[in-house]
């Protein structure tokens, strides 16, 4: 069959991969993509963010299944615009995603649906958030309620950072995302995100993965969209791991029923933060983690294909996922730079000596062929170095090996994905 695949990050890099194995996919179309699924499959200049644009495509191409990568064109409305065609879609409608596009809209389904959550109140107007951020004190958390291309939240340590952060948010900081403001309890403890398949308001979980969000060693300086990863996650215990499928079930089962009735078919993603008092849900996402899912489908023995199409058409009995048990560690190299300004262009060698090592696999991420043919880097995160090991400091140690043959100018990276892990729960005390 022929799919199309929407998005152009790691993630796309890693989801197209999978694909591209099963013995089921004639042509895979990924519009836009990237330098690293022009490799596995046709790029397409397509605009994702236009329904009618991807249907037309669908139809010239005989596409019989799409799948959408990032969250804004599935709260865009893209996959309504699809399924309303008979098209088969993996990724949830419109009101479905609002449990990522909408922090409000996702604290009042948890609330409704008894889901372990930090406690909220929710502002449209600047003075009365004030007041309330006085009353409960710093450390607090302050979120504008849009999709904010993960920047929309401040962790304030003091009051006056708490209500610059405010402030911030009614001025238009994060633009229409801030019009309204949720505010937090801060919680504290390891964090964990739990990736499931959900459709027919049933759960299948994928493996845990666990996200290093600072850009720099020890967990320090500003948040990025992730600089590495692995999965399984040692420190989870078996107790935290059960709780946090059970709340995935709570929540798969109420996106089938009223109020919520979304019919869900996607991957929702459970953020946890493993507090003293058991796993909460620090947000929901409507689509796979980046760099989540490059630790977690390299991991998934099953066949994509038949994953996603029993997802997209609602066949929860035909979902069967069989993991193996190697460990996953993805390293991302970044441009100097990042997550502030950096430049593009640079010229990226050594890929093909890096997979050459037993058990790795390297996901692009922000990167372009240029007009002469040459890999050269075309982003903040431009790739996600991958290795597969028996245990977990092999998969560490040949991810590093694999790092240390790629290079490009300003070539930046953590050296301590995994370390924190090494040393166990206390690491985070
Ligand atoms: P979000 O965009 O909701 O995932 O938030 C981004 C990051 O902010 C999370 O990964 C956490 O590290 C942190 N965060 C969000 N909410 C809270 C909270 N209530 N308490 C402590 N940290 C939080
Ligand atoms: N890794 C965080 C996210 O995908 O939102």
């Amino acid at each position: 069959m022929n799919i199309l695949l929407l998005g152009s990050g790691g993630r796309e890099h890693a989801i197209a991969w999978a694909l591209a194995k099963s013995p089921r996919t004639e042509t895979l179309y990924v519009a836009p993509g990237n330098g690293g699924t022009a490799a596995v499959a046709e790029n397409v200049a397509l605009d994702m963010m236009d329904g009618a644009a991807v249907l037309d495509f669908v139809r010239a191409h005989d596409v019989a299944l799409v799948v959408v990568g990032p969250e804004a064109p599935l709260v865009e409305g893209v996959a309504d615009v699809l399924r309303e065609a008979g098209v088969a879609v993996f990724g949830p409608n419109a009101d479905g995603a609002q449990l990522e596009g909408s922090k409000a809209y996702s604290k009042a389904f948890m609330d409704a649906n008894g889901i372990p959550t930090a406690a909220y109140a929710q502002f449209d107007a600047v003075e009365p958030a004030l007041e309330y951020v006085r009353e409960q004190g710093a450390p607090i958390v302050i979120k504008a309620d849009g999709l904010a291309a993960g920047k929309g939240v401040v962790v304030a340590e003091t009051l006056e950072a708490a209500e610059d952060a405010v402030r911030a948010c009614f001025d238009g900081a994060f633009g229409a995302a801030g019009s309204r403001v949720v505010i937090e309890e801060c919680m504290t403890g390891p964090e964990c995100s739990l990736l499931c398949f959900v459709t027919a308001g049933k759960s299948f979980p994928m493996a845990p993965a666990q996200d290093h969000k600072r850009a720099y060693d020890g967990d320090m300086g500003p948040n990025t969209g992730g600089m590495g990863v692995y999965s399984p996650v040692p420190i989870v215990t078996d107790e935290e791991m059960a709780e946090m499928v059970r709340i995935m079930d709570v929540a798969a089962a109420a996106t089938a029923r009223n109020p919520f009735t979304f019919d869900y078919r996607g991957t929702l993603y459970g953020g946890f933060m493993l507090t003293p008092k058991g796993p909460r849900v620090v947000e929901f996402n409507a689509r796979f983690g980046d760099p989540e899912t490059q630790v977690v489908l390299p991991r998934l023995e099953s066949d994509l294909v038949d994953v996603m199409c029993a997802v997209a058409e609602g066949r929860a009995e035909d979902v069967r996922l069989s993991w193996s048990d190697a460990w996953a560690v993805c390293v991302v190299l970044a441009s100097e730079g990042y997550p502030g300004a950096y430049e593009k262009g640079k010229v990226i060698l050594g890929i093909e000596e890096a997979e050459a090592l037993d058990g790795v696999t390297v996901f692009h991420a922000g990167t372009k062929r240029n007009a002469d043919g040459e890999l050269v880097t075309n982003g903040g995160r431009v790739l996600n170095v991958v290795a597969l090991g028996a245990t977990f400091e092999d998969a560490r140690d040949r991810a590093y090996e694999a790092c240390e043959l790629i290079n490009f100018e300003g070539k930046q990276l953590r050296s301590d994905i995994g370390a924190k892990a090494l040393r166990g729960r206390s690491a985070w005390e």
